[in-house]
């Protein structure tokens, strides 16, 4: 594990028995939740329905934390697993998970890092790919390389369909500076300075749209929420303006040709055969 990686496993450690315990935490997690239930259609995700046959829905919520993501998606989904690097964080999470009346087969989540050079045997199992939508809320900032963790995320999804979701910040360059700064002068407070697991002063439209497409997803959209958050930081109040980014993992190479002839076997009115080992016949 990198050293930066270390840093935000130890911090997150240290603050997950109070993180989600102030006001503040609460509304800026109940304003994230909201966001993501009411743009649900916006994200273009297959969620579970009524009449879908019990259709399996599968969610990764990455860099889960205590669950925020999960809570807000989890009725619309069948099957959500969680990782995160912080072993703390996630026994929070299976706790949050239990005690609300879900199976480990439901949801649980294990730690771990899908962002480092060698990711291990666990999550190289079948129960971790394929999912219907991978969501990494208020995460990405922490993650010392964006377009690793875009490639990585992607290949977890299924192709065609999974759709990967990031809740983040857009840039608070001077904030984060200036919090560095005053971190010096005053490094007594309740809310412990996290400037040093953070990497990244948050992502334009133009950063992750361009993280997206060279990741290998499409249809990308950008969605701001209307009122900033609210955080209060060891130095005082600070706002942060949520941006939510989605996009579709794009199809196979395979999955393009067949889409391809599909389209024109449509406007031939179906005279055209195709099988899979790319021989057209007519
Ligand atoms: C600000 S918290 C967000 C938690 C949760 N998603 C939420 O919305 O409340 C960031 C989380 O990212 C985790 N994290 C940081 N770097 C990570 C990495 N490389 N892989 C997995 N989790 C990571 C931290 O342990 C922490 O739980």
């Amino acid at each position: 594990m990198s050293a930066f990686t270390e840093a935000n496993r130890k911090a997150f450690n240290d603050l997950s028995a109070t993180y989600n315990s102030k006001p503040w935490q609460h509304k800026l997690s109940a304003q994230v939740s909201d966001a993501l239930q009411q743009n649900r259609d916006w994200l273009g995700v297959r969620w579970s329905k009524p009449d879908d046959g019990g259709r399996d829905v599968r969610l990764l919520d990455y860099a889960c934390g205590t669950g925020s993501i999960t809570k807000a998606l989890g009725p619309y989904v069948s099957t959500i697993r969680g990782v995160d690097v912080s072993e703390s964080m996630v026994e929070k999470y299976n706790e949050a998970a239990q005690s609300s009346g879900l199976t480990s087969e439901q949801a649980n989540a294990v730690v771990g890092n899908l962002l480092s050079d060698e990711v291990s045997q666990q999550l190289s199992g079948p129960e971790y790919q394929l999912f219907d939508v991978a969501v990494v809320g208020l995460g990405f900032h922490h993650f010392e390389d964006p377009a690793t963790a875009i490639k990585r995320l992607t290949d977890r999804l299924k192709p065609e369909t999974g759709v990967l979701v990031i809740i983040d910040f857009v840039p608070f360059d001077d904030e984060l500076a200036r919090e560095r700064k005053e971190h010096a002068h005053h490094p007594d407070g309740d809310f412990p300075d996290m400037s040093h697991t953070i990497k990244h002063s948050g992502f334009t439209r133009q950063d992750v749209l361009k993280l997206y497409e060279e990741g290998g997803l499409e249809d990308f959209g950008w969605h701001v929420l209307p009122d900033p958050a609210v955080m209060e930081l060891k130095n005082g109040t600070r706002e942060r303006t949520i941006f939510i980014a989605k996009g579709r993992r794009s199809p196979s190479a395979w999955g393009k040709v067949r889409n391809w002839f599909g389209s024109m076997q449509q406007s031939m009115g179906g005279q055209l055969a195709l099988r899979p080992d790319s021989q057209y016949t007519s």
